[in-house]
């Protein structure tokens, strides 16, 4: 066969390869973009939780001591959304969820010491910014010496909330009418040794996030162990992970599945193949620890950011820093794996190239040949 003949499909060859050359690195350009940080300023705000409203497209934030709520935009543009002066002086906004069923923003609201005990799920109507309900959330023990900690929320397909209590080691539901219980009192929360002289290790059950298909994942920071939880029962399992995740605080999932723990010092990336029996952490990376971080979210575009506390600030007794910040942090082992679909790409394209240039000189020297 004539090289003139095969001429025509090979370069329409050439083209279809170059073209999904081109626009195959455009996403991985994109992804190869730096981490987004978002600075804000908020006097005294030391943002412990943080959620995002898809339906308004920008974060919340709770402060610590000044009983606001405030949105920050993509852009940094920070508003204050809700300022709730009739709950009690100094109390805390911890953990924080979206409720897109009813449209509502649902804020663990804690009294740290030396406040007198409070604890209670607050929620708020998301366009109007009025209070719906404010359940306090019951102690199990009958003499109420100890301090409940109140700490972080999720909330399930229909509406309903669960707030982990990181001093009973138990968790609260909460129904869409402010109908506080105690839900979840598994011994598996207790079965773990805590050494008592250890930092922080008055706080066990923290972080918590719904899964869908029915049950939850609950971090524990002082023995760093992660648990399934039944939605329908409160029944719990320990997940089998192949290393703790000790003191982790916030957790957040991606829609692919993939689970993101934070911690202090590190973000832990983890998979599950059989529905959270088991799990791997497959990637690990610092975070920045003055800074501390206290839990993450998952952003617009499936993007996860930590928000970043200053909380050391205030143990040191410094306040009024008015600068913080929401870092998104990116998995290089995620886009490693785009790197190298990039380069079989690239060694694709430039093999047909040559393979190009080889036939053309063919067909040049044959074409030289017949007209001579
Ligand atoms: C709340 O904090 C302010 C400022 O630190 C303090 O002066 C006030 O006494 C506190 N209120 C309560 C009830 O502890």
């Amino acid at each position: 066969m004539s090289p003139i003949q095969s001429q025509p499909s090979t370069s329409s060859f050439i083209i279809t390869i170059l073209i999904i050359f081109l626009l195959g690195p455009l996403p991985h350009q994109a992804q190869a973009r730096k981490p987004h940080v978002i600075h804000f300023r908020s006097p005294n705000l030391y943002p412990e939780g943080i959620t995002w409203d898809p339906s308004a497209k920008h974060f919340i934030l709770g402060s610590f001591w000044n009983r606001i709520l405030v949105s920050v935009s993509d852009s940094g543009t920070v508003e204050t959304i809700i300022s709730d002066h009739s709950l009690p002086e100094n109390v805390t906004f911890l953990g924080l969820a979206v409720d897109s069923v009813n449209d509502r923003l649902l804020a663990v609201v804690q009294a740290m010491e030396p406040l007198p005990h409070f604890q209670a799920l607050a929620a708020y109507d998301l366009r109007s910014h009025r209070r719906v309900f404010l359940s306090p959330l019951p102690s199990d023990t009958d003499d109420g010496t100890r301090r409940e900690i109140a700490n972080d929320v999720a909330v399930d397909s229909k509406g309903n909330a669960y707030v982990t209590n990181s001093a009973g080691n138990f968790i609260w539901k909460v129904n869409d009418r402010g109908e506080a219980s105690i839900f979840s009192k598994s011994a598996i929360f207790n079965f773990h040794p805590v050494d008592k002289d250890s930092p922080f290790s008055f706080c066990g059950l923290n972080g918590i996030v719904y899964v869908g298909e029915g049950y939850f994942l609950v971090v524990q920071s002082n023995t760093g162990k992660m648990y399934k939880v039944d939605a329908d029962d409160g029944t719990a399992q320990q997940v089998v992970l192949p290393q703790d995740l000790p003191l982790a605080d916030g957790i957040a999932m991606r829609k692919d599945g993939v689970v993101v723990v934070v911690s202090q010092h590190k973000m832990w990336l983890l998979k599950s193949e059989d529905t959270w029996g088991e799990a791997v952490v497959f990637d690990e990376i610092d975070l920045d620890r003055e800074a501390f971080p206290t839990t993450v979210v998952i952003g617009a575009e499936e993007r996860i950011y930590v928000v970043y506390s200053q909380l050391l600030d205030t143990m040191r007794g410094n306040v009024g820093r008015d600068k913080f910040r929401i870092e998104e942090v990116r998995s290089e082992k995620e886009s490693g794996l785009d790197h190298f679909w990039m380069f079989v790409l690239i060694g694709l394209g430039l093999a047909c190239f040559l393979f190009w240039r080889f036939q053309r000189r063919r067909f040049v020297n044959n074409f030289d040949k017949k007209t001579t």
